[in-house]
C-alpha cells in the first residue's frame, strides 16, 4: 500500500474517533452517568471505528488513485513514450485535480510538438547539407583528377557549393538563436513605420538591378514594443521572397494599417503565388514549392518564429487577380 494513502487514510480515521470521543464526553458531562458513558463510548466507538475506516478507505482512494495515474503518466513520458495523456476520467472531473490533468496534458502536447519537430529538423538539416557537401566533393576531386583548363569551373563551383553552406548554416543558427531567445537583450520600443521604410528602400535598391521595384501604398504611423531587429528580418525575408518571384516590370506593394490594437503589414507581388495546399507549408523549414532551390528554404520559417515573439501571426494567401499576399498581424504596444 502506498504511503499517501496510509498517511491520508490514518489521519481522517483517527480524526473520526477523536471527534467521536469528544462527542461521547460532551454528552456524558451533559448528565449520563460514567458507567454509562463507557458502556455507550466503547459500543459507539467500535462501529463507529468501523464505519469510519471504510469511509475514510474511499476518501484516501479518491484522492491518491488520480495521483497515481499522473504518476504513471508522467513516468511513461519520462521513459520516451510521448504520446502519453491522462486518463480522461481525470480531465472530466470539476476539481483542481482535473485542471492539473489537463495542464499535463497540454504540457505533454507540448514536448511532444517540440521534440517531434526537432527531429523533422535535424532529419531535413542532415538532407540539406548533403546535397550541397556532395557537389562540393565531386567538384574537388574534378579539379584533382579533371583537366586542368577545367579546374576554374570547378574551383568556382566549390565556392558556390561552399557560400550555399556558409548561409544555410547561418539561417540554421538565426532559427535555433529565435527558438532558445538568446542574444536578443531586453524588448524596447521602436518605430515600425521607419521600420517598413527602410526595408522597402533597401529591397527597392535591390528590386531596380532586375527590373522591378518596391512601393510603398500605404504607412500609418506606429510604435510597437518587441526586438527590432528580429522583426526587420521577417520583414526583410518576406520581401525578398516578392522581389524574387514578381514578374519582370512589377512592383511589390507593401501597406502598414494601424488598428486600435494591431497594425497589419501587407506585402504582395505579381508572381506565380503558391497552390493552395503549400500556403500553410511554406512557413516550415525546408518547404519549397517543386523545383525551387533557389534559397535555403528558412527565411519564412524564420519569419514566423521572429512574429511569433510578438504575439503576432503570419499568413500567406493568393490575391485573386494572382500573385502573393503575405500578411504580418501584429498586436500594438
Ligand atoms: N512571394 C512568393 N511567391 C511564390 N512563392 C513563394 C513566395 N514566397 C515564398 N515562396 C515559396 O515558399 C518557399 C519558402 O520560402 P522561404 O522564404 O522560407 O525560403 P527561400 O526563399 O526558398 O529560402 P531563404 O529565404 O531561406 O533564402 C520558397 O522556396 C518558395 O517556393
Ligand atoms: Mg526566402
Amino acid at each position: 500500500m502506498r504511503r499517501l494513502f496510509v498517511t491520508i487514510f490514518l489521519w481522517f480515521w483517527l480524526t473520526l474517533i477523536a471527534v467521536a470521543l469528544i462527542i461521547v464526553l460532551l454528552f456524558a458531562r451533559a448528565g449520563l452517568g460514567y458507567r454509562s458513558l463507557v458502556r455507550l463510548s466503547l459500543h459507539d466507538l467500535l462501529l463507529f471505528s468501523v464505519a469510519g475506516g471504510i469511509f475514510c478507505y474511499f476518501i484516501s482512494r479518491y484522492l491518491t488513485k488520480p495521483l497515481n495515474k499522473l504518476s504513471e503518466a508522467a513516468a511513461n513520458i519520462a521513459e520516451g513514450r510521448l504520446d502519453t495523456r491522462v486518463d480522461p476520467s481525470l480531465r472530466n472531473r470539476r476539481d483542481e485535480i482535473a485542471d492539473l490533468a489537463r495542464n499535463f496534458d497540454r504540457m505533454a502536447e507540448r514536448i511532444e510538438a517540440l521534440v517531434t519537430g526537432q527531429r523533422r529538423l535535424l532529419g531535413d538539416v542532415s538532407h540539406e547539407l548533403r546535397s550541397p557537401l556532395s557537389r562540393l566533393i565531386v567538384a574537388l576531386s574534378l579539379v584533382k583528377q579533371g583537366p586542368a583548363e577545367e579546374a576554374a569551373e570547378n574551383l568556382d563551383r566549390i565556392a558556390l557549393e561552399a557560400r550555399r553552406l556558409d548561409t544555410l548554416i547561418g539561417q540554421l543558427l538565426a532559427l535555433t538563436r529565435i527558438d532558445s531567445g538568446v542574444d536578443r537583450g531586453s524588448p524596447a520600443s521602436f518605430d515600425l513605420t521607419n521600420l517598413v521604410q527602410e526595408v522597402a528602400n533597401d529591397g527597392d535598391f535591390e528590386a531596380r538591378a532586375r527590373n522591378r521595384s518596391v512601393l510603398i501604398k500605404q504607412a500609418g504611423a506606429c510604435t510597437v514594443s518587441g526586438f527590432e531587429e528580429l522583426l526587420r528580418s521577417a520583414v526583410e525575408n518576406v520581401v525578398r521572397n516578392a522581389i524574387r518571384y514578381t514578374v519582370e516590370g512589377t512592383a511589390v506593394e507593401i501597406s502598414l494599417q494601424i488598428g486600435d490594437s494591431r497594425a497589419l503589414l501587407r506585402v504582395r507581388d505579381y508572381g506565380p503565388g503558391v497552390s493552395k495546399s503549400m500556403l500553410s507549408e511554406i512557413f516550415l523549414p525546408f518547404r519549397r514549392i517543386a523545383n525551387d532551390n533557389s534559397g535555403a528554404g528558412l527565411g519564412l520559417a524564420i519569419a514566423e518564429r521572429a512574429v511569433n515573439v510578438h504575439r503576432g501571426t503570419i499568413r500567406a494567401m493568393n490575391a485573386p487577380e494572382g500573385g502573393l499576399v503575405v500578411t504580418i498581424d501584429l498586436p500594438l504596444a
